[in-house]
């Protein structure tokens, strides 16, 4: 074989994008498990913020101490034993898609239009003297452009809300993006979730809100579509076939 030739020059770059993709593979492989302990630690990070127990000086793993991790059965809204599910593995993201674990919403109930939903859920339980102070409860549904993934803490109380947060979207920057900003978050803390009747009215408004109502949120200029995804995401997972049913058990002064 000549000593440049076509050929040659085949083989070399064969062997070298066969080295190549088996670095990537190997990366890739190797750093799964550390890629998944980091979305676990900034899933723990978020619920942490929006408990308002986040401390950038002290360990996430230590802070998350103070919360109590818990799987609901939604249809009934009592908690489920740790030998059925255990709250520090339970997958809730794979349960959703479980047939086994997850149902269809019908058409006309699926609010946050996300199809089927995990017929358990992790809640997270924050305590002071054994009280309960807040509750944690992960939600996700259609914005725009994707699904958005959050937490929202409600007081002890099981009407207030003391935060929201969105951990996990693909909205446009700057637009429904703004459901990230800080000072939009800042407006849901105190705002009422029921009326007197049970019903969920807590909303994202277009345009600003009535500064006399408890109910609502100013809207994200530009972003209406991805503010009403919001409204939907709440009024699904703070609904009936939601966490009302655990909501209104702990009201009643279940534990
Ligand atoms: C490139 C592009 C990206 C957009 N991204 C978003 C978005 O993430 N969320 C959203 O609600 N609207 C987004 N919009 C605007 C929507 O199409 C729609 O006009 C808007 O939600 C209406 O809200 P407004 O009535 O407050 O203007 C985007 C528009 C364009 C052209």
């Amino acid at each position: 074989m000549a000593r440049e030739s076509v050929s040659k020059t085949f083989i070399v770059a064969i062997i070298l994008a066969g080295l190549c993709s088996l670095m990537v593979s190997g990366a890739a492989i190797g750093l799964r498990s550390k890629q998944e302990a980091n979305k676990i630690r900034d899933r723990k990070k978020n619920i942490l913020m929006v408990a308002g127990l986040y401390d950038a000086k002290a360990s996430v793993e230590e802070a998350f101490q103070q919360i109590e991790p818990r799987v609901v059965d939604l249809a009934s809204g009592e908690y489920v034993g740790k030998d059925q599910f255990d709250p520090e593995t339970f997958d809730q993201r794979a349960a959703a898609k479980d047939p086994k674990l997850s149902i269809t919403i019908p058409a006309e109930k699926d609010l946050a239009g996300i199809g089927r939903r995990e017929k358990y859920s992790l809640v997270y339980l924050v305590k002071k003297d054994d009280k309960l102070d807040q509750v944690i409860l992960p939600v996700d549904g259609k914005g725009l452009w994707s699904t958005l993934y959050g937490f929202l803490a409600i007081d002890g109380d099981l009407n207030t809300v003391r935060g929201i947060t969105f951990y996990e979207h693909a909205e446009t920057p700057g637009l429904g993006g703004e459901i990230d900003n800080p000072t939009w978050k800042a407006l849901w803390a105190d705002k009422k979730i029921y009326d007197d009747q049970g019903s969920v009215q807590l909303h994202v408004v277009k345009g600003a809100a009535d500064k006399n109502s408890p109910h609502q949120i100013d809207g994200l200029s530009g972003a209406t579509l991805t503010a009403n995804g919001v409204t939907n995401i709440v009024k699904y997972w703070l609904g009936d076939d939601g966490f009302k049913k655990m909501l209104e058990r702990l009201k009643a002064g279940g534990a």
